[in-house]
């Protein structure tokens, strides 16, 4: 199918809205993506015509129902090449996700025991394993980065040992768009025993990755950054991991018996997905993966790459601007900020101009920390976004710093 910009855009609502009398230029997609007609269609069908509980009724709606959402699991794991439909465990969000897994394995590991992320994780990706830490007496060990916002591999052959357990990277920084080279970080750390979970939200909406040939042990993502609603995810975990970890919530749903004396659990995936579920999410999620690849990935990736370059040298032109995340593997991501003017006011100023972008440090204060910044402004680009818009964003920063300055 051609890329054609303009058929994309018609299938968002949102983007012929305006903002403060100015056309919106929607420049968040890093924090969620925007919503195509079909996906919204999708969730008006599912409340119209079919809204039910799942698994739990004979009745025609509910069977709807429970097919629709089943369907929608398949979809995605043939979308992420999980081999089995039963290793994609429906989450709330990436967050959840990342919650499950360490809660699983604070019944695992060890005092001793060690645990790496990254020096540029989410904190989503951080958290969650000092808690493990203190509850387990495990150690966390941080991989380092450079100036360009990239990872330093041969740190992290070194830190990796008999006592590394656990592996946490983000496949896609969100605060500098620098892609990770995944692949490596699994193969190195499987040669010492340890698990491997990707943190996929960044990623998602940019690449389509095959689990089964990088052979992640866990992998999260979110549907809203896909084009999908909010409050629904996926946690993917390799049947092995799903049969080894304990359940993290108990509930209807994710039991085989209960009496007042035991109860046994579930096979994967309902072990894990205890309550009554985003069920509408869930089937919206499937959509939004079949529309993401109807336009097709490989589109996708080229088109957004001509944005970022694009954006880059335009922004670049601005004197006394600076662009943190510099490596040559990125994503559509551009945080940077302008000499002597702080990022919360650029924002504001191109709140005005109708251009929507993110301040802050955007949940990676460690990040900040190391270029020494209270944050960055971050432009981040999607497949609907236009030449026109970087030009937009480039002119409305000029004026910004005209009256900053
Ligand atoms: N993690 C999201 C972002 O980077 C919310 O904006």
């Amino acid at each position: 199918m051609p890329f054609d910009i303009q058929k994309i855009r018609n299938d968002f609502p949102i983007l012929s809205r305006k903002v403060n009398g100015y056309p919106l230029v929607y420049l968040d997609n890093a924090a969620t993506s925007q919503k195509p007609q079909q996906v919204i269609d999708c969730i008006v069908d599912y409340y119209s015509n079919y809204n039910a509980n799942i698994h739990r009724g004979v009745h025609t709606l509910s069977q709807e129902a429970t097919d629709a959402y089943e369907t929608a699991r398949k979809k995605i794991q043939t979308h992420f090449n999980a081999k089995e439909a039963y290793e994609i465990i429906f989450t709330a969000g990436t967050t959840h996700g990342i919650n499950l897994v360490a809660n699983g394995f604070s019944e695992i590991l060890k005092k001793g025991d060690e645990i790496i992320v990254s020096a540029m994780e989410h904190h989503s990706n951080i958290v969650p394993w000092q808690m493990l830490c203190e509850k387990t007496g495990a150690l966390l060990k941080v991989i380092p980065m450079n100036e360009e916002g990239i990872l330093v591999f041969s740190e992290y052959e070194k830190l990796l040992s008999e006592k590394t357990k656990l592996v946490f990277v983000n496949h896609i920084s969100n605060a500098l768009g620098t892609i990770n080279p995944i692949a490596e970080i699994i193969e190195k750390a499987h040669e010492v025993g340890a698990a491997v979970l990707i943190d996929g939200a960044q990623s998602c909406s940019h690449i389509k990755p095959d689990l089964q040939k990088l052979d992640a042990d866990f992998y999260v993502t979110s549907a809203h950054k896909m084009c999908g609603p909010t409050g629904v995810g996926i946690l993917y975990m390799k049947e092995e991991w799903g049969n080894k970890l304990p359940p993290y919530q108990g509930g209807g749903e994710m039991i085989a018996e209960v009496t007042f004396e035991k109860t046994t659990y579930a096979g994967l995936p309902h072990k894990f997905e205890a309550g009554t579920p985003n069920i509408c999410g869930g089937i919206a999620f499937g959509a939004a993966i079949d529309y993401l690849n109807a336009i097709g990935f490989e589109a996708i990736e080229k088109y957004e790459n001509k944005l970022l370059k694009y954006a880059t040298e335009k922004l670049l032109e601005i004197e006394g601007l600076k662009i943190y995340g510099t490596g040559p593997d990125k994503t559509s991501v551009v945080s940077f900020n302008v000499e002597g003017i702080h990022p919360y006011d650029i924002g504001t100023i191109v709140d005005k101009l109708g251009i929507a972008v993110r301040t802050g440090h955007h949940c990676a204060q460690p990040i900040m920390e190391f270029y020494k910044i209270p944050g960055t402004v971050r432009a981040s680009f999607a497949f609907y976004n236009t030449m026109e818009e970087v030009d937009a964003l480039v002119a409305a920063v000029k004026k910004a710093k005209l009256m900053l300055s």
